[in-house]
C-alpha cells in the first residue's frame, strides 16, 4: 500500500515554524494516491522543562514504528548545553543506527556566496554519525581543580568505518563525476586516521569506476571555499563532517539552505530528516526563518522512500524559487506556500 507513516519532531525555537512549512510543501508534493499519516512528538525544551524528560523509552519505541522521522530543530538557552544534544538528537541518531548523515551541498543560482567568482559546487558530504568523537568515550579526573584532565576519545570500528565508506563510494558511483574524496587527519589522528585510510583504499579496489583522493581536514577548509568545484563526494568521520558541513553551507547560500538526513540504509530504523541550522530561539516567533533548509530536507526524505519523482519536484521548485527572490522580505509561511504552489504546478 503506498502511504507514509511519518513520526514529526518540531521541537524548539524555530523548529516548529519550518516544520510546519516542511509539511506543507511535502502534502503539495505527494500523488494523491500515496497516503500521509502524520504523528506529533513533544520533545524538546519545554517537555524537559515539564518533565524533566528528553527521550522515554516509550517514545523511542512509538519512534521506531514510522518510515521515517521529521525533526526540526533542537536546543533553548534555557535548558543547559548538551542536555537535549545528547539526551535527545544523538540519543536517537544512536539508536536508530543513523551511520550516513548525509548533507548535501548545491550552490543554486540566484543565491548569495561569500565565494569569489560562481564556482559550480555541487557535493555531497558523507558524514560518519554513530561513532568518532560522538559516543561519549571519556571524562574528567580532578574535575575543576587546577589540575583537572579530561579526555574525549574518539571511537573507530572497522565495522562503522567500513560501512560508511562503503555507502559513500555506493553513492559516487551513481554520479557523473564519480569522484570520492576521503577526509581525516591521518598526520597527526595516526591510529584512526590509518584505519579510515586502509579501509577507503581497500573498499576502493572494488569500484574501480570512482576516482579517489585524500586530504587532511584543514587543507579540505581551504578548498571548500578555495575551489569548492573540485569535490562530488566526500567522506568523512563524525566530528570533521559536523565542521565541514556548516562551512559547506556558509559558501552555498547560508545556513537557511543546508538540509541534512539520518540514514539508516538497511530500514532497519526509521531515517531521520533535518535542517543544518539550530534552533535559533533569537529570531523564533518573528516569523523570519526560512523554511527552505527543512523542505529540501523532506526532498531527501521522499528520495529515501522512494519517492525520486516528488524529490526532484520540491528541489526544481526550490530552485525556481530562490533564483526568483529579489530582496524583499517575506515570512516563513510566504516563503513556505511559494514553494507548495510551485510544487503543484
Ligand atoms: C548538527 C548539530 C549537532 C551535531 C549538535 C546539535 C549535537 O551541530 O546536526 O550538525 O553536532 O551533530
Ligand atoms: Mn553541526
Amino acid at each position: 500500500s503506498r502511504s507514509i507513516r511519518l513520526a514529526v519532531i518540531p521541537g524548539d525555537g524555530i523548529g516548529p515554524e519550518v516544520v510546519a512549512q516542511g509539511l506543507k510543501v511535502l502534502s503539495a508534493a505527494l500523488p494523491s494516491d500515496v497516503k500521509l499519516e502524520t504523528r506529533e512528538y513533544d520533545l524538546g525544551a519545554r517537555r524537559w522543562h515539564a518533565t524533566g524528560e528528553t527521550l522515554p523509552d516509550a517514545e523511542l519505541a512509538s519512534l521506531k514504528d514510522h518510515d521515517a522521522i521529521l525533526l526540526g530543530a533542537i536546543g533553548d538557552p534555557s535548558v543547559p548545553s548538551g542536555v537535549l544534544e545528547r539526551g535527545l538528537l544523538l540519543k536517537l541518531r544512536f539508536a536508530f543506527d543513523h551511520y550516513v548523515n548525509l548533507r548535501p551541498s548545491r550552490l543554486f543560482p540566484g543565491t548569495a556566496t561569500p565565494l569569489a567568482g560562481r564556482p559550480e559546487i555541487d557535493f555531497v558530504v558523507v558524514r560518519e554519525g554513530t561513532e568518532g568523537p560522538y559516543v561519549g568515550n571519556g571524562g574528567s579526573l580532578r574535575t575543576g581543580t587546577p589540575a583537572e584532565v579530561a579526555t574525549e576519545v574518539s571511537l573507530n570500528t572497522a565495522y562503522g568505518v567500513e560501512r560508511v565508506v562503503r555507502d559513500a563510494y555506493e553513492r559516487a558511483q551513481a554520479r557523473p563525476r564519480k569522484k570520492l574524496t576521503l577526509v581525516h587527519k591521518n598526520n597527526v589522528l595516526v591510529h584512526a586516521g590509518h584505519l579510515w585510510k586502509n579501509i577507503f583504499d581497500r573498499v576502493g579496489r572494488e569500484y574501480p569506476e570512482v576516482t579517489t583522493d585524500y586530504l587532511h581536514v584543514d587543507a579540505a577548509t581551504i578548498f571548500f571555499v578555495t575551489r569548492p568545484e573540485r569535490f562530488d563526494v566526500i567522506v568523512t568521520d563524525n566530528l570533521f563532517g559536523d565542521i565541514l558541513t556548516d562551512l559547506a553551507a556558509a559558501v552555498t547560500g547560508g545556513i537557511g539552505l543546508a538540509a541534512s538526513g539520518n540514514i539508516n540504509p538497511a530500514g532497519t530504523y526509521p531515517s531521520m530528516f533535518e535542517p543544518v541550522h539550530g534552533s535559533a530561539p533569537d529570531i523564533a516567533g518573528t516569523g523570519k526563518a526560512d523554511p527552505t533548509a527543512t523542505v529540501l530536507s523532506v526532498a531527501l526524505l521522499l528520495r529515501h522512500l522512494g519517492h525520486a519523482p516528488e524529490a526532484a519536484r520540491i528541489e526544481a521548485a526550490v530552485e525556481a524559487d530562490l533564483a526568483a527572490r529579489d530582496g524583499s522580505p517575506r515570512t516563513t509561511e510566504q516563503v513556505g506556500d511559494a514553494l507548495a504552489a510551485r510544487v503543484t504546478g
